[in-house]
């Protein structure tokens, strides 16, 4: 990647997307601002997220933006792309619900300053605010919404480059497209950019246009402020529009001007849970498809569900029905699937699982899992392990090269390197009151139907004798046997049950 001085352009999710990864790597491509704006994409001083409205249409307890989608909030997504122009502030504006909206602000973005707007008055309004108490920001100021979650991070910093590049007070996204409800672009004979109408205030011929307004523009920090207090509430619904700055401004006679986002669906807002639904498929689709052009085969992307969060290796293999959440990375050549829900899970090279639930473990290379296993929170399986089918782990360490491979619930222990666990293994890690720990050292043999009563220790190369309840330490080398020794009745069946089936087989085998 070239390298500019004076501007740090870091992309910092850089290894979390695959265009992104790929563009770190090969420079400017897919998924990358353009070189050229670079350096101007490096002025901008603030992103102002609005997020202050209700969203009363997603009936929900949770405020609008904290629904979630590809493994980030609504209001996540916005400040992921923000985050993309590297700006020197980071704006949220929360109205509704404000404790929570700005605790999720803060947690995806620590240094983002939050401007509390008590009633929302009007995105105009909401922008008012945000100068009254952070005071004129001098440079571009980009603002977007915290419920547009597919528009990319790469078009807010086209927007604030070519905002810089032509020297505008103000520049407006639009998009070509069908959205109800969004203010249009107005312009004069000669195509001229004039003024954005609200729909709600627009005559019947200006409804008719085509080109919308997104809703996020780059401005002059200075001129803004300047504007946004001539802002007036002579409109249909009498709130304070910020699209009223872009034409004050125009009519101080500064330079205004329009950029069209490439993909119009960038432009849709989230309102309710039909449109989160079809946002979180347009986001997942987009997600897998940067993978498969990024090297990853995608059996069923219909039935596959990524989050943004996820990292995926080279010539790994996604089978149907497979979900990947939250800080999941599939390392190269892994097959996955079909049927398996990771959360937060490591999972190295070659490794294959099958019909497989994971949540926060780590899974090493060449590693074999299920099907049917579940791995719970802690659970770290070192290479070349195998876990079978209904074996349940939490907290638990299995060794290079164990087997663990048939109904095994294995809670709070380690497991050496080359031992394995027979069928029907149980480590007893609670005692009704505390957890416990287990230990079984390297290259043991536990027979199958142990029961370890934790706190207990398996020595290395020590054995267990199947159906053994083990309450004591077993130093290496030994046998642990305990259970009852057996007692055979002689002739039992056919002085019992003397008509049964049973009994006529006995007899014949007896007299043979
Ligand atoms: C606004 C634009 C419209 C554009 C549309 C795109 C104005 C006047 N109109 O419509 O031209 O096509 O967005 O979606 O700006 N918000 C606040 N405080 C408020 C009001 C809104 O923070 O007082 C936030 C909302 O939470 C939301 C965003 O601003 O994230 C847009 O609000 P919304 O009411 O959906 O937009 P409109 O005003 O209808
Ligand atoms: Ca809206």
């Amino acid at each position: 990647m070239a390298t500019y001085p004076s501007v740090r352009y870091v992309d910092r999710s850089c290894q979390r997307g695959p265009s992104r990864g790929r563009a770190f790597t090969t420079g400017a491509r897919v998924g990358v601002i353009p070189e050229e704006m670079r350096l101007l994409v490096s002025e901008t001083t603030a992103v102002v997220i609005l997020a202050a409205g209700e969203g009363t249409r997603m009936k929900s307890r949770t405020p609008k933006v904290l629904h979630t989608l590809a493994g980030r909030s609504l209001l996540g997504h916005a400040i992921a792309a923000a985050g993309d122009l590297e700006p020197r502030r980071l704006v949220v504006v929360v109205g509704h619900a404000k404790e929570q909206v700005s605790a999720a602000a803060v947690a995806a973005a620590p240094e983002a300053a939050i401007v509390v707007q008590e009633h929302q008055l009007g995105t105009g309004h909401a922008m008012r605010m945000v100068i009254e108490s952070l005071g004129v920001m001098p440079g571009t100021v980009v603002v977007t919404y915290g419920d547009m979650p597919l528009l990319r991070g790469r078009t807010l910093s086209e927007l604030a480059g070519r905002h810089a590049q032509a020297g505008n007070a103000a520049t407006v996204l639009t998009a070509h497209g069908e959205f109800p409800g969004f203010g249009r672009i107005v312009r004069d004979a000669d195509g001229a950019f004039l003024r954005i109408v609200e729909e709600r205030d627009a005559s019947e011929a200006e409804r008719a246009i085509d080109e919308f307004n997104s809703g996020c523009y780059a401005f002059d920090g200075a001129l803004l402020a300047d504007a946004i207090k001539r802002v007036t509430t002579s409109n249909s619904q009498h709130e304070e529009y910020l699209t009223d700055v872009v034409e004050i401004l125009r009519g101080d006679g500064h330079q205004v001007g329009t950029v069209l986002a490439a993909d119009p669906a960038e432009i849709t807002g989230v309102n309710d849970r039909v449109q989160l639904a079809q946002a979180r498929r347009t986001l997942n689709d987009r997600i897998l498809t940067d993978w498969m052009l990024a090297g990853v085969t995608i059996v069923d992307p219909a039935s596959t569900w990524v989050d943004a969060t996820v990292t995926i290796g080279m010539d790994a293999e996604i089978g149907p029905q497979v979900q990947l959440t939250g800080a999941t990375a599939i390392g190269e050549g892994a097959t996955i699937g079909p049927g398996c829900l990771l959360e937060d899970t490591t999972v190295g090279e070659d490794a294959v699982l099958l019909h497989a639930v994971c949540r926060q473990s780590q899974v090493g290379p060449r590693v074999t899992i299920g099907p049917f296993a579940y791995l719970r929170p802690g659970a770290s399986i070192a290479a070349d392990a195998h876990i079978g089918t209904y074996v349940e782990l939490k907290k638990a360490h299995v060794g290079p090269g164990a087997k663990v491979p048939h109904l095994t619930y294995v809670g709070d222990a380690t497991i050496g390197s080359g031992s394995n666990i027979g069928a029907g293994t149980i480590f007893a890690n609670y005692d009704g009151a505390a957890k416990h720990h287990t230990e079984v050292g390297e290259n043991a043999f536990i027979g199958s139907n142990t029961v370890l009563v934790a706190p207990v220790e398996i020595g290395d190369g020590a054995y267990t004798a199947a159906g053994s309840a083990i309450t004591e330490n077993v130093p290496a080398g030994d046998l642990g046997v305990s259970r009852g020794r057996q007692h055979n009745s002689d002739g039992w069946v056919l002085r019992n049950r003397p008509e049964s089936r049973s009994a006529t087989a006995a007899k014949r085998a007896r007299s043979e």
